[in-house]
């Protein structure tokens, strides 16, 4: 990659017209190919939602964000980062250009290694694209990994992938929506209040507000089995974030053998993003409010 616009992927022709290649290889951040744009992306993402973030994000995430010295000034070089995490937690990271298949995305998290999107958004995307880019993966799920506990989860959760991808598809998705709803959608209880951990929150402008000051959106707290059956919206804001007490409550919870669980909630109906069941722990019922009436997933 040399040229000074960056190329996201390879396409190939075929006879549905050009098709982009994704691949699912590691590769070298190219960091002298970033535009001044995509400089400029970066540094607008990152202000905004630092400012954005005070008294919503974790303290974990506000506090590990700042030990890697991330600034606006220029998108992060992965090499600099993985120095201050080898010495943390032993995580690296390693660029991709996007959505990895499964498997492959659970044996990087099983080592230790968190794939990051080395590409950053257009300016015309700046609240919303439907991937994972730079600014979500850098931003958004590289602080806490610096966090002991969460970074011990990650990887355990990346071998439960792998287990999961052995037993079958539906264990899959009882697994993909516990991601959904801790590691980009979760929200934490500390100092008697709400705050954000989830990636997917902390990178986005809308949802970081919604997340937490909105009526819309249902509050439960964290119920491993009830997450696994919930389905979830990939194009709107959630209709439920689950609550932690803390990463230990989340570590503890999901130590024990999945095999049983995957058996027992195969013979359960999924349920609606929007529902609120009789045995939840609510902390906030949600008015529904501008809430789609289909499309959960
Ligand atoms: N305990 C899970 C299993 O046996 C693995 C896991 C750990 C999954 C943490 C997710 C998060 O499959």
């Amino acid at each position: 990659m040399t040229s000074s616009e960056p190329r996201r992927v390879e396409h190939q022709q075929t006879d549905k017209g050009y098709v982009p290649v994704y691949t699912t290889a590691v590769v070298e951040q190219p960091w002298a190919s970033y535009s001044r744009t995509d400089h400029q992306t970066w540094a607008t993402l990152f202000e905004r939602q630092r400012e954005l973030l005070k008294g919503r994000a974790c303290r974990e995430f506000i506090v590990n964000q700042e030990r890697f010295g991330m600034s606006p000034d220029a998108i992060p070089r992965f090499d600099d980062l993985n120095e201050v995490l080898a010495k943390a937690t032993g995580w690296q990271l390693v660029g991709v250009e996007g959505l990895l298949p499964e498997l492959v995305f659970f044996d990087h998290l099983a080592n230790r290694r968190f794939p990051v999107t080395w590409w950053i958004r257009k300016p015309d995307q700046l609240d919303y694209l439907a991937e994972p880019d730079l600014f979500h993966d850098l931003f958004g799920h590289v602080p806490l990994l610096l966090e002991p506990v969460f970074a011990d989860y990650m990887q355990a959760y990346g071998r439960g992938g792998v287990k999961a991808h052995g037993i079958g598809a539906e264990a899959l998705v009882n697994l993909t929506r516990l991601y959904w709803y801790t590691v980009e959608f979760g929200l934490i209880r500390q100092d008697g209040g709400l705050r954000i951990y989830g990636s997917g929150i902390v990178s986005s402008k809308g949802e970081s507000i919604y997340c937490l000051e909105s009526p819309a959106p249902n509050r439960i707290g964290f119920d491993l089995r009830r997450i696994m059956r919930t389905r979830y919206r990939i194009d709107t804001y959630q209709k439920t974030y689950f609550v932690i007490d803390s990463f230990e409550q989340l570590m503890d919870a999901t130590r024990p053998d999945f095999r049983p669980l995957y058996a027992e909630l195969a013979a359960q109906p999924s349920i609606p993003a929007g529902d609120v069941l009789a045995g939840d722990s609510v902390h906030h019922r949600g008015t529904g409010e501008g809430w789609a009436t289909d499309g959960d997933v």
